[in-house]
């Protein structure tokens, strides 16, 4: 089975239908593959139209077709999103074929390499770590954000880690660009909320995607097990499930928070 089907397979088990989405568009970034591609799929399935960011064009299309197989509708939108132009050049895509976007999911990101000691972290790991993760999602935000100010509502998800809640095992630079995208998240809601549109931030402990499941080994990931009070490791769709709640309506007294999806491990 691959990981696309097994997505499909795991959105009908347990990620719900919000009705209130339907005929909305949105664009995903970081949508190619592990948690961006299954919330793509659950966006899809209700009723989402999906502009799907990544930067790898054979995952890109892998998504896109899962997707269009559900019976929903996604284009392809290449981008690195650390790479300002790039942004600018996809906003155009995605506003030409869809118009412009009511949700923004900017959750391009990831971690580069294990831990180490600060002193010993090199200036290019560094620098990733911010471009990739804290730079992406300015430039992904400041790109799409007029769009949804034109139109008075819509709503944004960044994407957070536990890295950025508590000194957790993730390196440094990873934990302090989160930690960044979470005081952004908040001056935006702040600013915007007036306007219309709300901004949350999702903040995922382990998650077991492809990469992941490939990082971690099983005995590894039954050591991790003690850490958790809900007795799992966290899958992409228990993440959709809460990026569709913070979309909807269903959450529409809702802006500004960091929604941990830990199951405990993260309780402040
Ligand atoms: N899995 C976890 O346990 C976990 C926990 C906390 C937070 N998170 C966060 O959740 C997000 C998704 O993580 P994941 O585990 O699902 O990772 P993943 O399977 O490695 O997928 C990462 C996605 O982000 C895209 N991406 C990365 N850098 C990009 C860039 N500069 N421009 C455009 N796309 C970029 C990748 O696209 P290409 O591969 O096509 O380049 C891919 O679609 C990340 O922000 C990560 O930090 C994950």
């Amino acid at each position: 089975m691959s990981h696309a089907e097994h997505s499909i397979a795991a959105a009908d088990a347990v990620v719900p239908v919000f009705p209130d989405l339907r005929g909305k568009v949105a664009v995903v970034t970081g949508g190619s593959r592990g948690i961006g591609a299954a919330t793509c799929l659950a966006l899809a399935r209700s009723g989402v139209r999906v502009a799907i960011n990544g930067r790898d064009p054979h995952a890109l299309q892998a998504s896109v077709a899962a997707v269009n197989a559900a019976g929903g509708e996604a284009i392809a939108v290449a981008a690195d999103c650390s790479q300002l132009s790039q942004v600018q050049a996809m906003q155009a895509e995605v506003e030409r074929h869809f118009g412009a976007p009511d949700f923004v999911l900017a959750f391009a990101g990831g971690g580069t390499g294990r831990p180490v000691p600060v002193q010993d972290i090199s200036e290019q790991d560094w620098r990733s770590s911010i471009d990739n993760n804290l730079t992406s999602t300015f430039f992904t935000v400041k790109c799409f954000l007029p769009g949804l100010l034109a139109r008075g509502s819509g709503a944004i998800l960044t994407m957070a880690s536990a890295g950025a809640r508590v000194a957790s095992g993730a390196p440094a630079g990873y934990g302090a660009a989160k930690a960044g995208i979470v005081m952004l998240t908040r001056h935006l809601a702040q600013e915007v909320g007036p306007q219309g549109v709300r901004v949350n931030c999702i903040s995922p402990s382990a998650v077991l995607t492809e990469r992941t499941q490939t990082a971690l080994t099983p005995e590894r990931q039954a050591r991790m097990l003690a850490g958790f009070p809900l007795g799992r490791l966290g899958t992409p769709d228990d993440v959709a499930a809460a990026s569709l709640f913070l979309l909807s309506d269903a959450s529409a007294w809702v802006t500004g928070v960091v929604f941990d999806i830990a199951g405990g491990r993260v309780m402040v």
